[in-house]
Parts: C-alpha cells; structure tokens; sequence
C-alpha cells in the first residue's frame, strides 16, 4: 500500500528548500522530527478539503477498514464531536427529535459536543451492578428502556471498548435500535484494532452507524491520530457534511507529523499487524493465565487490555499503584479499584516477562473490603448547557447536597462523570464524590 503523505514529506525535506511558511522552527530542533512538520503548502493536501495525497490515504484507510473513514489529528474527541454534530444535524432536518440517549460512562468529549449544540441528553443508568467506568447496557435492558419512552432518542451514543475494557454487544444493541429508527454512534477510541482480530468487532462491521477510532491507542500512531468511520448507509446521508463537521471541531493547522503517522499506519496494517496482533494476544493470554494461577482477580475485558482489581488480592490500589512505579512500571489507568495494563503489538517481548516476575513478586493478602457506593437515583434540574453557561461557585464536596452540579471538566479518576452537570447533588453522589477522593466541585451558584 502506498503511502502519498510520508512520500510528498519526505520529497520536501530532500529538496532542503527555503521554508518561509510556519511551522516558526523551520524544519530544525532538539526533537529531530521538526523537518517533517510541515503545514498546508502547495501539493501538501488540506485535511478537511482533501483532493490528492490526504484523500488517496484516507481512501487506503477506508479499504483497510473497509468503509468511508476520515482522519483526525485531534483524537477521538474530534471525530466524537463531529459524529454528534452529524446526528444532530439528520435530526434537525428531518423533523425527528434531537434528544440522544446515552449511556452514563461518556467521555467528556461527548458532554462538551452536547453542551456547544445544545443537545437534550437522556442518559441510561447500567451501571448499578458494577464500576462508573463500565456499561452493562444490553439488548433486552435497551428494548424494554425504549418501550417506556414518549418521544424516541435519534440515536443511541455508547462507549465501546469502555475504559476497563468491556465492550457491548453492539450486533444485538443494533437490532433493537433498528425496530425504532434509531441510530447507532460508539465512541471506540480504544478499538481501532478491532478490526484485525480474526472475527472482527470493529463496531461498524457490527452494524454501529458510525464510531470514533483513536488510532493511537492500540496502533503505531502518533498521539492525536485518529479516525472517523461511518457506515456505507451513514456515509449516503452525510457525505455532504462529515467534512463540515470535522472543520467546526478542528484545528486549522492539523498536525502533519501524525498525518504521516496515519498514512505510514496503513502500510502496516494491511501487511504485518494482523499476524502480529495475533501473536500479541496470545502473549497476553499467557500473562493473564499465570496472573490468575498467582490468584490474581483479572477481569474479563477485550484482548489487548489486562484489568486487575487489587482489592481481592489484598492491596488499595493506591499501595499497589506505588509498587508498580516503583519497578518502573506505568499502568494506562487506575482509579480506586482497578488498575488497566494497555498492551499492543509494539510491546516490548521483555514486557511480558517483567510485568509477572514483578507481580508474583508481590505477596497476596488478605482481601480488602470492596464497597463502591451506588448512586440509585439521578435528578436532573439543568441542561448541561444551561449549567455550564450558569454562575458558578467552588465549595467542599461535603457541602454540596442538592446543590446542581455544573462541572464539565471530568475528573481522572474516575474519568467518567460521577454526575452530568446540571444534576442534582445528592447524599449518594456526594459519598461517591468521597470514594473517588474529590473534595471539591464545582456548582451553579444560586
Ligand atoms: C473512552 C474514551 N473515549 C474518548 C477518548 C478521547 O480520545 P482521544 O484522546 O483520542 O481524543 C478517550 C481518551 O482517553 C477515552 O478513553
């Protein structure tokens, strides 16, 4: 597979021309990769108005993926962004609603789009059984939640892979979704992979409208790497507008090192990554056998993710965690009660052996009590807009009982809202405000 954007760089950088045009480090630096940033000179393509070497790769992308896919060198966020406006965008001009439904573990990306649109959002709460993080949003749950409803969502926005590493069951959530006319959008920036695995759970192969790719997550992509896929049936209705709804989120200056690093990520993918996707999991799979063999809780979570839940094994995870670094060993995530390993096929094979040398290293205990609070109930005042665009006040989490909450700048961890703004403060919200350590929030003056 061709690679345009790598091969039009590296011409210019070859030519050593005068570079009067920005970016102001004109092509040297301490980085070393400064003469492959460029900007939108002449030949070098306009991402959101692509007409040569961007569209030729962009198209090597949608065969790899096989369907319409746009890059972003903005992250997920962007393409979440862009994603929304577009439902939006259907709804409004076909006279349907525009309320979304969605499930409570979004990314603030999606609150923020939401917010900027002014978007009615009808979140469904699954999570009682288990953590924030995680979803149990399934085809029957769904079905009977849409029965009760007077005036139906225009789409249904999920996170799949969640942040633990559960992913839905996007086929039989789609079939639902199709009785009612209702589209599906999933946020599956830690799922650009899927597509590779021998049966693929790439959410469009699936049956998702459309989804946002954070190539860099789980491919060799530069940070910011990204994409924006839609189906072959969403790309006939969008495909006057997926590039308006790029522009509006996006910067104008789209950073050309990780362009190049999408059009390199195609090359691989279409050659090697599969195989050694392939020989990843199965590494991953030995790691996770043994852990257990040590009596380690590792919980049931897509391949490329190991997710362990330390209480079981007799350790907070903030003793745990000091363990970890202390090895030189730096997890992707962890909040109270878990702690996620992120592994792709650029994983070190020495990895492997020291993350277990260093585990089986540490003694199991005796476990400690698990008590994540529940929060039953949610009651909302505000839209999120109308709570953001409010006064606002910084007060003691302890001191905020049915105050509205009005911060959209989620806390990490737990990296999903606690509470959407414009809800209501309760004694259950505030208890698990304590869980995460959160002393203070944010709140609609009143
Ligand atoms: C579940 C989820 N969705 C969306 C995003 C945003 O992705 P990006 O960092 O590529 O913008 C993240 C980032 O961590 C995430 O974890």
């Amino acid at each position: 597979m061709k690679t345009p954007i790598c091969d039009f760089v590296n011409e210019y950088v070859n030519k050593k021309s005068h570079r009067l045009h920005v970016p102001g480090h004109k092509g040297s630096g301490f980085l070393g990769v400064e003469k492959f940033d460029i900007t939108e000179i002449d030949g070098a393509d306009d991402l959101y108005c692509p007409s040569s070497i961007i569209l030729e790769s962009e198209e090597n992308a949608s065969k790899i993926y096989n369907c319409p896919t746009y890059y972003t060198t903005e992250g997920s966020s962007h393409a979440i962004r862009a994603m929304v406006y577009l439902v939006n965008l259907y709804a409004k001009r076909n006279g349907k609603s525009t309320k979304i439904l969605a499930t409570r573990n979004v990314h603030k990306s999606f609150l923020t789009v939401t917010m900027l649109l002014d978007i009615d959002v009808d979140f469904i709460n699954t999570s009682e059984n288990g953590s924030y993080l995680s979803s149990n949003l399934n085809a029957e749950v769904l079905d009977n939640y849409l029965k009760t409803l007077k005036e139906l969502p225009c789409a249904l926005y999920i996170t799949s892979p969640d942040y633990l590493g559960n992913t839905a069951d996007i086929k039989e959530i789609k079939k639902v979704l199709n009785k009612y006319d209702i589209y599906l959008l999933v946020d599956n920036a830690h799922g650009a992979y899927l597509k590779f695995l021998d049966d693929s759970l790439f959410p469009i192969d699936l049956g998702a409208d459309m989804c946002a790719s954070s190539a860099h997550k789980t491919l060799p992509v530069l940070t910011g790497g990204a994409y924006l896929h839609l189906s072959n049936n969403a790309y006939n209705l969008f495909k006057g507008d997926v590039l308006t709804a790029l522009t509006t989120f996006g910067s104008t200056s789209p950073s050309y090192l990780t362009l190049q690093s999408l059009d390199y990520a195609n090359k691989i993918l279409s050659t090697t990554f599969k195989g050694d996707l392939k020989t990843t999991i199965k590494k991953i799979n030995e790691l996770k056998v043994k852990l257990k063999e040590l009596s380690y809780t590792i919980c049931d979570s897509e391949p490329l993710k190991i997710t362990i839940k330390t209480k079981p094994y007799g350790y907070l995870v903030e003793d745990f965690i000091k363990i970890l670094y202390k090895n030189n060993t730096i997890p992707e995530f962890y909040d109270t009660d878990y702690i996620v390993l992120s592994f792709s096929p650029s994983t070190d094979l020495s990895t492997y052996d020291a993350v277990y040398s260093l585990l089986k290293n540490i003694d199991k205990k005796e476990s400690v009590c698990d008590n994540i609070p529940k929060i039953t109930k949610y009651k909302k005042a505000l839209s999120i807009k109308d709570a953001i665009f409010s006064k606002h006040e910084i007060v003691d989490a302890s001191k905020s009982e049915n105050k509205i909450y009005a911060d959209i700048n989620i806390h990490c961890p737990p990296a999903v809202p606690i509470v959407i703004p414009g809800e209501i403060i309760t004694k259950e919200v505030i208890n698990t405000f304590i869980y995460y350590n959160i002393d203070k929030v944010k709140i609609v003056k009143q």
